[in-house]
């Protein structure tokens, strides 16, 4: 078969495992690969360059993707999924892998739905926001480059006794804060599933310190909100959405900070951990996901089981629809958050 591979997206570890790991398995089995290039634009533009065993290897622990990517959504643009479509049969494509998130899958189960394009899905983002699948690879990673910061950031501020507070990335799902919050014994974890407080954040901080604890540690995910109480909302870096109608997040850190200084009069710093959360090697946990994912994809196109996705179903590599990992955003799980809250304050 002749089948394409494209990442679509934030990049994220573990990409590049998976792309080596349809590669290896398709050459092995006949199959011609080819890597289509920036995501969904390269099935416009039809930018693409073959994949070999040897431009797949050496690739398993390196982070990013070795066919770029983009936010790109064809739909965006007039007759863009039939300029996909004609992408395809030019290119003499019998499948095609999309390896993204809600935002590229969203696109891949419509491709598939409207057009009869065949299309397999591989779970990808470091948010874990997607359903269908226990976990997303990439998510592991971030969670440990955020817990060694988180680990770091102990250090420091035990020395200057100082409140530090941690913002992670993880858009409108606080998996990212609520793990590495955890692994990194934070004193206050906040997320965008339960708008918070600024009084009771600051009064959690206080008797802490009235306890005769000179720091505390606070992790906020980029997407938590403040109650009614203060003021609504996100906060943004700007008001420009990208093509699938996302804000850009990013600053709740520093107004956190100054809240907190403000109110508790103890000295506060931030620290946005950003992109650094998406870059470098992936876990072992992440390389062997990203693995099994992508031989599972494989699989997929070959049994002709098109609209649907390489999961991890109940511990258990598995497959679920496109429609199903779509479906709805997979927010933290209220039992865990309530058991990260036994070690608040
Ligand atoms: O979805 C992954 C993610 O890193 C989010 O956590 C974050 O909000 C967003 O992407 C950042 O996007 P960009 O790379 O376009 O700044």
């Amino acid at each position: 078969m002749r089948i394409g591979i494209l990442t679509g997206g934030g990049d994220c570890p573990g990409l590049n495992a998976v792309i080596r790991a349809i590669t290896r398995k398709g050459l092995q089995e006949g199959d011609n690969i080819l890597g289509i290039l920036h995501g969904w634009k390269g099935m416009i533009t039809g930018q693409h360059e073959e994949l070999t065993q040897r431009s797949v290897s050496g690739l398993i622990h390196r982070g990013g993707t070795i066919l770029h990517t983009s936010r790109t959504n064809p739909f965006k643009e007039e007759g863009g999924g039939e300029k996909v479509i004609a992408t395809f049969k030019r290119l003499g494509l019998d499948a095609l892998i999309a390896i993204g998130g809600e935002d590229t899958l969203g696109v891949a189960h419509r491709l598939y739905k409207e057009y009869d394009m065949p299309v397999v899905g591989v779970p990808k983002t470091i948010d874990n926001d997607l359903s269908g699948t226990d976990v997303t690879f990439g998510f592991d990673t971030a969670v440990s480059i955020a817990t060694e910061a988180i680990d770091r950031l102990h250090t420091t501020a035990e020395s200057h006794d100082r409140v530090m507070v941690v913002e992670v990335m993880g858009r409108h799902a606080g998996w990212i804060a609520v793990h590495s919050g955890m692994a990194g014994g934070a004193d206050v974890i906040l997320i965008p599933e339960k708008p918070f407080d600024l009084d009771e954040v600051s009064e959690a901080i206080r008797s802490r310190h009235a306890r005769g604890k000179s720091f505390s540690i606070v992790v906020v995910a980029e997407g938590a909100k403040l109650d009614h109480k203060n003021i609504e909302g996100l906060v943004k870096q700007t008001e420009d959405l990208d093509e699938f109608g996302h804000v850009r997040l990013g600053g709740i850190g520093h107004f956190l900070a100054n809240a907190i200084e403000e109110r508790t009069g103890f000295e506060t710093r931030v620290t946005v951990l950003g992109h650094v959360q998406r870059g470098g090697s992936p876990t072992a946990h992440d390389r062997i996901l990203a693995t099994l994912f992508g031989i599972r994809a494989h699989d997929l196109v070959r049994m002709g089981r098109f609209g649907k996705m390489s999961a991890i179903v109940n511990g258990r590599i598995g497959e679920v629809t496109l429609q199903e990992a779509i479906k709805e955003l997979k927010t933290v799980d209220m039992e865990l958050f309530k058991m990260a809250a036994i070690f608040s304050g």
